[in-house]
């Protein structure tokens, strides 16, 4: 059965929704889901902008089908050849034989590839600035390499403002039915699952996603609809400026919030408890936006989602084998790989018997990472926090409250104080 929706009267949803994958990317959980969205345009020609992944060929062929209502597809343009999106490419080669397909350089090398039968049809080859006619549409390519690969387009309908975003302005969470943003409350109930999906996909490429919203203020008065190729779509009458302001916190390396992020590991218990004790010593000092995670239990995806939100990370760890704990480690490690910096960082460091994490951890937060303050307030403990340390915990609470004043959730001012 088909399953589509009207984005314009010419332009039609045909994605599908997976809640058979667990994993994305065989990584990030995916508990409520993912969408794949990819679009068609009846014209004069007919165009579809992008594919999507293997499994849902069969739902993107019979909505496509539909859609056509018995035309040929003429053209597929292809913005990002990431399988999620282009692995049904060659459905569409293979059922379409006069489509012609329309890309960049580096789309089209990829393409072969991944073995797509691309040189049966016409390859029209298109960069930054080039426009193209399917009759009353007329299309023009922005190019937005690596947002998330280095072949990425998008493409923006002149005629109808209308931007296939590819990766940008995507989310987890599949749709269901529930295709514009204006049909959910999506701050409220899809913004984490955003944030997760924007933060572990792109996280790493901050300055190409700095780089592809400058070039969307300047035609952002022309941008009526906002058609990623994961999630919601959005009117631009709806809040799209939100979108927007949270990308340029997240690709900024800007926190959205003054808040504690405390990530804990604990193998007994004496880590955590400390851990806990943080949390009430800064709650109790009447600063409340403090999460508390144990790490080994949170997937790592969450983790780095809450570190671009917050903009203080207290680091809680044994020591293991004379290391950081490897929950932790590999937290780190997947900051450092996501380019994370500018937060404020303290440390709880434990072991029995030779306490190295804490130095570790300060290590690596110093030589591996750029701009992370680690604060001089650091709390050891020798197996378990002891009472006597009651004024250790105190002493980094109040210098974490403290500190606060030196954040900027604000981008631009992030910028200005960079240069200074
Ligand atoms: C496999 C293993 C290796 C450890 N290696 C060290 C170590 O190298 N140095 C140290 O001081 N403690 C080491 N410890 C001890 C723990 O770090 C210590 O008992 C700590 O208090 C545990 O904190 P927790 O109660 O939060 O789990 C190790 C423990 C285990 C299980
Ligand atoms: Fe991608
Ligand atoms: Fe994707």
């Amino acid at each position: 059965m088909y399953c589509v929706r009207n984005v314009t009267d010419d332009i039609y949803w045909i994605g599908a929704n997976d809640h058979r994958t667990h994993l994305f990317e065989n990584i990030h959980p995916i508990p409520q889901g993912v969408s794949y969205n990819c679009y068609v345009l009846l014209d004069e020609k007919t165009a579809m902008f992008d594919t999507i992944e293997w499994g849902q060929g069969r739902q993107m062929m019979s909505n496509l089908e539909h859609v056509l209502d018995g035309r040929d597809l003429d053209y597929l343009v292809v913005n990002h050849l990431e399988p999620d999106h282009a692995a049904s490419t060659g459905l569409i080669l293979s059922r379409y034989p006069n489509v012609k397909v329309i890309s960049s350089e580096k789309c089209f090398m990829l393409m072969h590839q991944f073995g797509f039968d691309v040189d049966a049809h016409e390859q029209i080859q298109v960069k930054e600035g080039d426009t193209f006619s399917f009759g009353k549409h007329t299309v023009t390519f922005v190019e937005a390499p690596m947002v998330h690969w280095p072949e990425v387009m998008v493409t923006f309908d002149l005629t109808e403002g209308v931007l296939f975003s590819a990766d940008a302005f995507g989310g987890f969470i599949a749709n269901d039915g529930k295709l514009w943003s204006t049909d959910v409350d999506w701050k409220a109930n899809n913004l984490d699952e955003i944030r997760r999906y924007h933060c572990n996909i792109v996280g790493k490429y901050g300055p190409h996603v700095q780089l592809l919203l400058g070039k969307a203020a300047t035609i952002l008065d022309k941008i009526k609809i906002v058609c990623p190729l994961h999630g919601l779509i959005y009117h631009a009458d709806d809040d799209l400026m939100t979108y927007i302001d949270k990308l340029n916190h997240w690709s900024s390396y800007t926190p959205e919030e003054k808040g504690v992020l405390i990530a804990y590991a604990s193998m007994y218990g004496n880590t955590e408890s400390a851990a806990q004790a943080l949390a009430s010593a800064i709650c109790e000092k009447g600063f409340t936006n403090v999460k508390v995670c144990d790490i080994s239990e949170t997937h790592v995806s969450y983790l780095i989602a809450d570190v671009f939100k917050y903009s203080h990370l207290v680091l809680a760890s044994p020591t293991y084998n004379l290391n950081i704990y490897p929950v932790m480690e590999n937290f780190l490690n997947e900051m450092r790989m996501l380019n994370m910096q500018n937060r404020h960082v303290a440390i709880i460091e434990n072991g029995s018997w030779a306490i190295t994490s804490g130095d570790l951890m300060q290590e690596f937060l110093e030589d591996e990472m750029k701009d992370m303050t680690v604060m001089n307030e650091r709390i050891s403990i020798a197996s378990s926090l002891s009472g006597d340390k009651k004024r250790d915990v105190d002493d980094m609470a109040q210098a974490i409250i403290d500190s606060m004043e030196e954040v900027t959730c604000d981008p631009a001012k992030r910028f200005e104080k960079k240069q200074h």
